[in-house]
């Protein structure tokens, strides 16, 4: 039985490595048990991760006991301390899975270890998936869209709890499954409306202390499956009532149910805009393949342009012709030497709906007994495909070089769609008032940044001029960084820049070496004279006049540039008698 409302609170400390769970119980006869991971770093599991995150899980007790998603592995001592003060194993009937990826279902199988009778319910596809996770016999339940499952009336709050599934694909596995309880009316969505941010707070009560990293997450793990978030929107808004949106990373959403609901409809239906779009596909469950087909994905939707993410696994054969014929490009993983049938032949159906001369690329899934990435780019090139970007080659676990090496090979794509959309809109304004707003001046500069240690160290940089102070105390200034800026992702609040002052007897030589075109995870400071260990935010160049080192303070987005605001920290001018470079522009439709 659910103890009445607690919160308790035990740690584990280890050295950089703090975990913590917490649990509460948030609405009648429904507890959470959360498992705060509080210095999970960057790059660990997503390719964005900056403040800690925590894996949510749930008990509904009606007459009978369901658990919803579990937790990590490493959180196996405190989670299962944390469950059995609320419940004994016995006790549990059902272990709802939502998604089967290893940080929520990653202690699945010490709960049917200690008691094997538990039923779990889930997918198809995540009931499949959980049969090659844990290697035990289980009970299970397969359940779709539409169907519910009653666990009977709370003998105390008189609630009968009956829970009904709605089928969410690709957000952001294509078993995802929520769950909705008709007496508390609590939607359960794992993946979906989550954030990755560590704190004690339980619920959203700082919308603005949270909403960074609420779009952050929405960017790197919805946008690219934008058009599967409309349908399970669609979906949700059918139900009766949202009170509560109980998630699987972060706080639960309770105070702005439908202000976060309607920023994901917002973002969604941008991203979705026009017909054209680029399909990443992936192999779900092997390998790096998910996250660096997100990575690729990430890269494409800053570029403006639409991607649809496909699961040649679980995807059906009518479903993967559609969508690869309609693609613009198609972007394929390397899959194992030894597929298995099914896999084979989605494979051969895809190859099948190619388009001649359609845009395709091909990338290491680094599953460990992958087909040569050269044999794949091989074939491809023999049945007449055109080369989107070089294959991306993974020799090593992908660490934060590859990913971003992945997020620029995906950006160069995007741009490659849009060239003729950007093209035609750069004509597009009014002659006097192009003229006009290109007698706005500004400085030149070079922005940098430099994130991480040791190997997992990265570095990057872009020419600007739309730079401006923008405080005096503390002294701040603003960024326009247009989205498709490889540096843009450096650039997240509490991250640090530095703005490199050009001078004006002297810029040419930067000027020209930022400016040009590098290869997706060039070193771009390959042959420059860079001072590394004077501002903390990235590499001062030697040339500079002066140099600013800034922390982003917030974000403010325009419909092609981030507006990022920093406060200055630290600076020097390297010398008093020389002036800044200035830049003066004939027409304002572009730099
Ligand atoms: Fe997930
Ligand atoms: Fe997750």
């Amino acid at each position: 039985m659910i103890a009445p409302v607690q919160t308790s609170n035990s740690n584990l400390a280890q050295k950089n490595n703090r975990l913590s769970v917490q649990s509460q119980n948030f609405a009648e006869d429904s507890c959470a048990i959360r498992s705060l991971d509080w210095d999970r770093s960057r790059f660990d599991i997503e390719f964005g991760l900056r403040n800690g995150t925590t894996y949510n899980s749930f008990i509904i007790q009606g007459q009978k006991l369901a658990i919803i998603d579990t937790s990590h592995a490493k959180f196996e001592k405190l989670w299962l301390e944390e469950l059995f003060k609320q419940v004994k194993p016995q006790e549990i009937d059902y272990l709802i899975t939502s998604h089967t990826e290893p940080d929520h279902s990653g202690l699945i199988s010490k709960l049917i270890e200690l008691n094997p009778n538990i039923t779990i319910v889930g997918s198809k596809l995540a009931l499949k998936f959980i049969e090659d996770q844990i290697h035990l016999p289980f009970e299970r339940i397969e359940v779709k869209s539409g169907e519910f499952l009653n666990l009977g009336m709370n003998r105390n709050s008189g609630l009968e709890h009956n829970i009904e599934f709605i089928s969410a694909p690709n957000l952001h596995w294509p078993d995802t499954i929520f769950s909705y309880d008709h007496s508390t009316n609590i939607l359960y969505t794992c993946d979906a409306f989550g954030l990755h941010y560590c704190s004690e707070e339980f619920f959203d009560t700082d919308q603005k202390e949270i909403y960074d990293d609420f779009r952050f997450y929405y960017d790197c793990l919805m946008g690219p499956n934008a058009r599967s978030v409309l349908q399970a929107i669609k979906r949700i808004d059918k139900l009766p009532e949202l009170k509560a949106i109980a998630v699987g990373h972060g706080p639960l959403l309770k105070n702005q149910v439908k202000f976060w609901k309607e920023k994901y409809i917002e973002w969604s239906s941008n991203k979705s805009k026009g017909s054209e779009f680029v399909s990443v596909c992936y192999i779900s469950d092997y390998g790096y393949c998910d996250r660096l087909s997100q990575a690729i994905s990430h890269g494409i939707s800053k570029a403006d342009a639409q991607v649809q993410l496909i699961d040649i696994r679980s995807s059906d054969s009518q479903e993967l012709t559609g969508l690869i014929s309609a693609s613009k490009a198609v972007v394929i993983p390397t899959w194992p030497v030894n597929s298995d049938n099914e896999l084979k032949e989605s494979l051969g159906t895809l190859f099948a709906a190619l388009k001649p001369k359609q845009f395709t690329a091909v990338y290491d899934a680094f599953g460990g007994n992958d087909e040569p990435i050269d044999s794949l780019a091989n074939k491809l090139r023999e049945l007449g495909q055109k080369e989107a970007f070089s294959p991306l080659r993974v020799k090593t676990i992908p660490d934060p070089i590859i990913y971003q090496q992945f997020e620029e090979a995906g950006t160069d794509l995007g741009q490659l769609i849009n060239k003729k959309k950007n093209i035609a809109s750069m004509k597009s304004l009014d002659s006097n008032l192009d003229k006009a707003l290109g007698r706005l001046s500004g400085g030149l500069y070079v922005v940098t940044a430099s994130q991480g240690t040791g190997s997992t160290f990265r570095q990057s940089a872009m020419v600007a001029s739309w730079i401006s102070q923008a405080s005096f105390s503390p002294p701040g200034i603003t960024v326009a960084v247009a989205k498709d800026r490889a540096i843009e992702s450096y650039m997240q609040v509490g991250e640090g820049f530095v703005v490199n002052i050009l001078r004006e007897d002297n810029y040419q030589k930067m000027f020209r070496h930022f400016l040009k075109r590098f290869a997706p995870g060039a070193d771009r400071f390959a042959d420059v004279d860079i001072i590394s260990n004077i501002a903390e935010g990235g590499p001062v160049l030697s040339d500079s006049l002066a140099f600013l080192d800034c922390k982003v303070s917030s974000r403010l987005e325009t419909p092609d540039h981030w507006i990022i605001y920093g406060i200055v920290a630290n600076g020097k001018v390297s010398d008093l008698s020389s002036k800044t470079a200035v830049h003066h522009r004939k027409v304002g439709n572009h730099y």
